[in-house]
C-alpha cells in the first residue's frame, strides 16, 4: 500500500490506542496513565473517535485498542465501539471490575477481545498494588462473562513488581491454565512513571526462568517480544525499558482522552491537538503531522553515531 503512515525513520502506524478517559475506579500504585500528565476532564465524544479512526483507516490502519483509565468508567462505551467504522481487530485493556456487566454488550457492540490487568490473585498483594479490597472477585466473574462472550484470547497483564509479586508468575500460569487456552498471560517490565523505582524486577532473571520452564517459544514481530508456552499457557514478555528494539517496532499513533494524537507514551511535547468538529480530511492532516513527531525514544546508536533501527 503506499497510503501508509511512515515516520521518519520507516515505522509504518498499522494501529491506534485510544484513551478514552482518565478516570478509573483503582488506584495501581504503578499506573501510567497512558503518559496523559494533564489533569484535563473534557473526554472526546464517540463521534469524533469514530472520525479519527476512519481517518486513519484511510491509511490501512485496522487495528484499535481502547484504554484509559478505566474504559468502563465510560457509560457510552458501548457507543463509542459501535460507531466505529470496520475493523480487523478492536480491543480494550480494563481493570476487569465492571467487566462482567458489560461483557456482552461490548461483544454486541463490536468488540473482539480485552485484556485484563491483574497484577496479583492473592487479596492483600492485590489490595496493596490496586487499593481495591473487592476487585478480586469481580474480576473472576469478569473474566466467564468474557469468555461467555467470546471476547477471547484473553490477555492478562501481569506487570511485575520486586518483593509484591515477583513469585507469583507461576500461580498465574496456574491460573490461567484453568482456562482451555482462552487465557494468555503478559508478563510487563515496570515502567517507572510513579517513583516505584524499588520494584523493578531483574527482568533477566524472569527470562531465564521462562525459558526453563518452556516447552517452546519464539519471538513476536511486534516489539520483539518473547512468547512462551508453559503448562499449556502462552506466556509473553513485554521488555520496555532501554529497549531500542521495543522502539523499533512500534507501529502505533496514540490519542489521549482529551483528544490529542500523542506520537510517543514517553513523551508530551509533541501532541497535537483534534479539535472536535475537526472533519475526515483535517485529521488526516493532522495524523501526517504526528507521524512526522515519532521518534524513538529508546534508539541504537552504531560507531558512527548512526541510529540503528531493527525491523
Ligand atoms: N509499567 C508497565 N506497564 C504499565 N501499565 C500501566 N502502568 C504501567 C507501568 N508503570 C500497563 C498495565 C495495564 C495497561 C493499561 O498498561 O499492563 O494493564
Amino acid at each position: 500500500m503506499n497510503n501508509m503512515l511512515m515516520d521518519p525513520y520507516g515505522r509504518v502506524i498499522t494501529s491506534l490506542r485510544i484513551s478514552v478517559t482518565q478516570r478509573c475506579n483503582l488506584g495501581c500504585i504503578y499506573c501510567h496513565q497512558e503518559g496523559e500528565n494533564s489533569n484535563s476532564i473534557s473526554e472526546i465524544s464517540p463521534k469524533t473517535i469514530a472520525r479519527i479512526v476512519t481517518a486513519a483507516t484511510e491509511y490501512g490502519v485496522r487495528k484499535v485498542k481502547f484504554s484509559g483509565g478505566e474504559p468502563l468508567m465510560r457509560n457510552d462505551f458501548e457507543e463509542i465501539i459501535a460507531a466505529l467504522p470496520e475493523l480487523k481487530d478492536v480491543s480494550a485493556t480494563t481493570n476487569g471490575v465492571l467487566l462482567s456487566e458489560r461483557a456482552a454488550s461490548l461483544a454486541k457492540n463490536g468488540l473482539n477481545r480485552v485484556n485484563i490487568s491483574l497484577p496479583s490473585l492473592n487479596k492483600e498483594h492485590y489490595k496493596f498494588i490496586t487499593g481495591s479490597r473487592h476487585g478480586l472477585p469481580r474480576i473472576m466473574e469478569g473474566i466467564n462473562a468474557a469468555i461467555d462472550a467470546g471476547l477471547t484470547p484473553i490477555k492478562l497483564n501481569m506487570v511485575l513488581l520486586k518483593g509484591i509479586n515477583e513469585f507469583e508468575i507461576d500461580k498465574a500460569i496456574q491460573f490461567a491454565s484453568r482456562f482451555d487456552g482462552n487465557l494468555m498471560l503478559q508478563l510487563i517490565e515496570l515502567m517507572n512513571f510513579k517513583n516505584t523505582s524499588q520494584y523493578t524486577v531483574d527482568i533477566e532473571t524472569v527470562e531465564k526462568m521462562l525459558e526453563s520452564r518452556a516447552t517452546y517459544m519464539y519471538e513476536r514481530r511486534m516489539h520483539r517480544r518473547k512468547k512462551y508456552f508453559i503448562d499449556g499457557v502462552e506466556v509473553e514478555l513485554v521488555r520496555p525499558i532501554d529497549n531500542s528494539s521495543f522502539c523499533a517496532n512500534c507501529n502505533r499513533m496514540r490519542l489521549t482522552s482529551s483528544g490529542k494524537l500523542k506520537p510517543c507514551l514517553m513523551r508530551n511535547d509533541n501532541l497535537i491537538d483534534i479539535h472536535e468538529e475537526a472533519t475526515v480530511p483535517e485529521i488526516k492532516a493532522m495524523l501526517e503531522r504526528a507521524v512526522q513527531r515519532r521518534e524513538p525514544y529508546y534508539k541504537e546508536l552504531n560507531s558512527k553515531n548512526m541510529i540503528l533501527l531493527k525491523t
